[in-house]
């Protein structure tokens, strides 16, 4: 760890246009709370910063489309994603909004001083106006035909059809996603940041003073400068975020990616408006943004610019960056709904919040990309947290109270292998903090749960219910070991699963140091603090109610040593740490993905259907009157049909053409029966030349009309004529 006095640990802002997914979830929230509890539990001075992102195109585009402001929509994400985070446990210090107060003043202010130093240059450039509806429009308002794939509703960021990264001027006949207009280009100018500019300072702080970032983010930052930086826009010609504080500025805005990140001082200004500097501007704070992979540029690149350029700030000593997680083999996605929702979640698993920390942990796309199944989800809880963790401690518990009266037995006949086991803790505390400070919450998790395995293998070897039959001294030697490793497991599972960490803690009747209080007379509390379930404010976490009965605490550091609990103390009622999950729970989450998909793979299908079938073909090239006049085209009844053996595709007819009765071979089984065609009039090309087919001879052809997608019709006289009726 570098030296630091103390900690200021930010995670993402998420925009404010959709519930907290799992992806989210794994990608930057529960790496961040691991890390944040840890530091707590260690004792270390620190803040956790969030909150909504508010602002930027994608949050008016949801509000135009629902018919309502782009304030309903942010209020109403704000409360699902506060309370989504809050409900898993998830414990920032603060989960403010970047439409507050503090931060539409602290955003202005930032962007005044680099302003007023002269650090923006300013560009004119063509845009895209709508004149009907009297706005500039942002790419993504802008719709037309993709030129790589021919799809109609390309946007002009994106293809959503091909993939393809579009800009606006690619599109094909572009038009207004408001008003349907085709738009204009009309001339605007805007702020840049000269990110050139900052571009030799950014290779020698990231490249060669950041070698130890994770290497998917120092490869991104790398590939990025190989790349050259350019400078990049700061404003926009928008209604709807923080409005440039200079003259002549009207209608427009500060970018959605210039403010979000300024969010994170605004919101630690306003939970400590005393003593927030000390936190941004001391270099003994160490600075840690998390994040998801696809916010690396900004937090790597342009936010430690826009630090830079201000002068005071410190910067970011880790951006630790997760990859992507995958559900059921699928890309999660909000807008065809496919996600495991956080809030839906929690009512759906009262009291296993846990579960989904656990797993996601345990599976977290942290160095590649990964998947969530709800299989795997049921069977770490069922065989791992149950079996192992929970029954671990049940046993232990559980016995205590049976044979020793529920206190903590004397230690009077230990033996090598108790020793051995409490020993063998030591290690993977170790390990544990190894990997947390190296931000490897996958690896530090798997640690933990190796000391539940050793703990579960011991009180399996050691049988103490048979000892208690022979020998009640060893008995209770052996529970004492198992309670002091009771106690460690309450230690290390405290940033992965805070909840069952304190269910234990309550059963070993223990406390926990819950850290310092930053805010103490720094003002009255905010409604974007955290609050307990009577509405107090918690300014610190929801752990960390000491039971002070026999004043014991546990601390990170306390782990691996003995003893936790003394002899005589006195535990706490039993309860299960965890419960089964049974297959119809597991079920019902597939079958709902299901039909999901089910729905998605029918839309798609007919969407291509009607499609197809809309496609007409080119007209052929021309011909003469004596080319068409060489074609005897004639009309014919089926007398007979049958399928040609061993094809799928081929019918033999024998037909009645006026002039003789013969045999066609024709291609037309997907789409008729035999049964269809008998006694059926249909045209034929009588002159072609004979074909042996499948060992048939076929003489002549069965007009057919074929349609876009493919399938084929015969064609029939309107009315029913004479067979050998030229057609001509
Ligand atoms: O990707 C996102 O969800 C962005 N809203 C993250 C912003 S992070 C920070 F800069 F605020
Ligand atoms: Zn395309």
């Amino acid at each position: 760890m570098s030296s630091h006095k103390r900690t200021l640990v930010t995670a993402a802002l998420p925009y404010a246009n959709g519930p907290v997914h799992i992806g989210h979830l794994a990608g930057a929230y529960l790496p961040s709370d691991i890390f944040v509890r840890y530091l707590r539990m260690r004792g270390e001075d620190v803040v956790f910063i969030c909150g909504s992102d508010e602002h930027g195109v994608p949050i008016t585009i949801k509000a135009r489309k629902e018919g309502v402001s782009p304030q309903d929509i942010v209020d109403r994400y704000h409360k699902v994603m506060k309370d989504a985070f809050s409900g898993l446990g998830i414990n920032f210090d603060i989960y403010s909004r970047t439409t507050s107060k503090v931060h539409e003043e602290n955003a202005s202010a930032f962007f005044r001083k680099l302003y007023d130093e002269g650090k923006f240059i300013t560009r004119e450039s063509e845009q895209f106006y709508d004149e009907a509806s009297g706005t500039f429009l942002a790419d993504r308002y802008i719709i037309g035909t993709c030129p790589k794939c021919g799809n109609p509703n390309a946007y002009g960021d994106q293809c959503e059809k091909c993939g393809s990264t579009l800009s606006p001027e690619e599109l094909i006949d572009p038009r207004s996603a408001l008003s349907g207009a085709t738009p204009k280009k009309v001339k605007t100018s805007h702020w840049y940041l000269p990110l050139d500019k900052y571009e030799p300072w950014l290779r020698e702080w990231i490249l060669e003073g950041h070698k130890e970032w994770k290497t998917n983010v120092y490869g991104q930052c790398k590939s990025w400068l190989d790349g050259g930086l350019q400078p990049r826009a700061v404003s926009r010609d928008l209604d709807w975020g923080v409005p440039v504080p200079v003259e002549g500025a009207k209608g427009k805005v500060l970018y959605v990616w210039f403010d979000a990140p300024i969010g994170y001082i605004s919101n630690t200004k306003e939970l400590l408006p005393q003593s927030w500097e000390k936190w941004w501007k001391d270099g003994d704070t160490r600075l840690v943004h998390f994040i998801g992979k696809d916010n690396i540029v900004f937090h790597c690149i342009v936010f430690p610019s826009m630090l830079k350029a201000y002068g005071d700030y410190i910067l970011p000593d880790n951006v630790p960056s997760n990859e992507f997680l995958n559900l059921e083999g699928d890309k999660i996605s909000t807008s065809r709904g496919w996600a495991v929702w956080a809030h839906e979640y929690e009512q759906q698993f009262p009291g296993q919040e846990d579960v989904l920390r656990y797993v996601l942990t345990a599976n977290a796309p942290e160095t590649k990309d990964n998947d969530f199944s709800w299989k795997d989800f049921q069977s770490r809880n069922n065989s791992e947290l149950v079996a192992v963790f929970g029954n671990f401690v049940n046993r232990a518990v559980v016995l205590t109270q049976k044979y020793f009266g529920g206190r903590v037995p004397e230690p009077v006949k230990m033996e090598d292998i108790d020793r051995e086991t409490l020993d063998a803790v030591k290690p993977c505390r170790e390990a544990l903090e190894k990997y947390i400070e190296g931000y490897h919450f996958r690896e530090a998790l798997k640690e933990a749960m190796n000391m539940a395995r050793i703990g579960n293998k011991y009180i399996s070897d050691m049988e103490p219910w048979k000892l208690a039959k022979t020998d009640m001294e060893r008995c209770g030697s052996v529970l004492y070991t198992c309670l002091q490793l009771c106690a460690d497991l309450a230690i290390a599972f405290e940033p992965f699963t805070p909840f069952s960490a304190e269910k234990l803690r309550g059963i070993l009747r223990v406390g926990v140091d819950a850290g310092s209080d930053h805010r103490a007379g720094e003002g009255a509390p905010s409604e974007n603090f955290f609050r307990d379930g009577e509405g107090k404010a918690l300014h610190t976490r929801p752990y960390g109610k000491p039971l002070e009965a026999d004043g014991l605490v546990l601390r990170w550091n306390m782990l691996g040593s003995r003893e936790l609990l003394p002899s005589g103390h006195e535990l706490g009622e039993a309860v299960l740490l965890f419960q089964k999950i049974e297959d119809s729970v597991i079920d019902a989450q597939l079958a709902r993905l299901e039909a999901i998909r089910a729905a998605r793979e029918a839309a798609a299908a007919a969407a291509a259907a009607a499609e197809a079938a809309a496609h007409v073909e080119p007209q052929k090239e021309e011909v003469t009157f004596e080319q068409f006049g060489a074609m005897d085209i004639r009309t014919a009844t089926v007398l007979e049909a049958e399928r040609v053996p061993k094809t799928d595709k081929l019918l033999k007819l024998t037909i009645d053409t006026g002039i003789d009765k013969r045999t066609i071979v024709s291609g037309i089984a997907q789409y008729y029966s035999p049964e269809d065609m008998i006694g059926k009039q249909i045209c034929i090309l009588a002159n072609l030349a004979p074909r042996v087919i499948r060992g048939i001879e076929s003489k002549g052809m069965i007009l057919m009309a074929k349609q876009g997608d493919g399938s084929m019709r015969f064609i029939t006289p309107q009315e029913t004529v004479t067979n050998g009726a030229v057609i001509g």
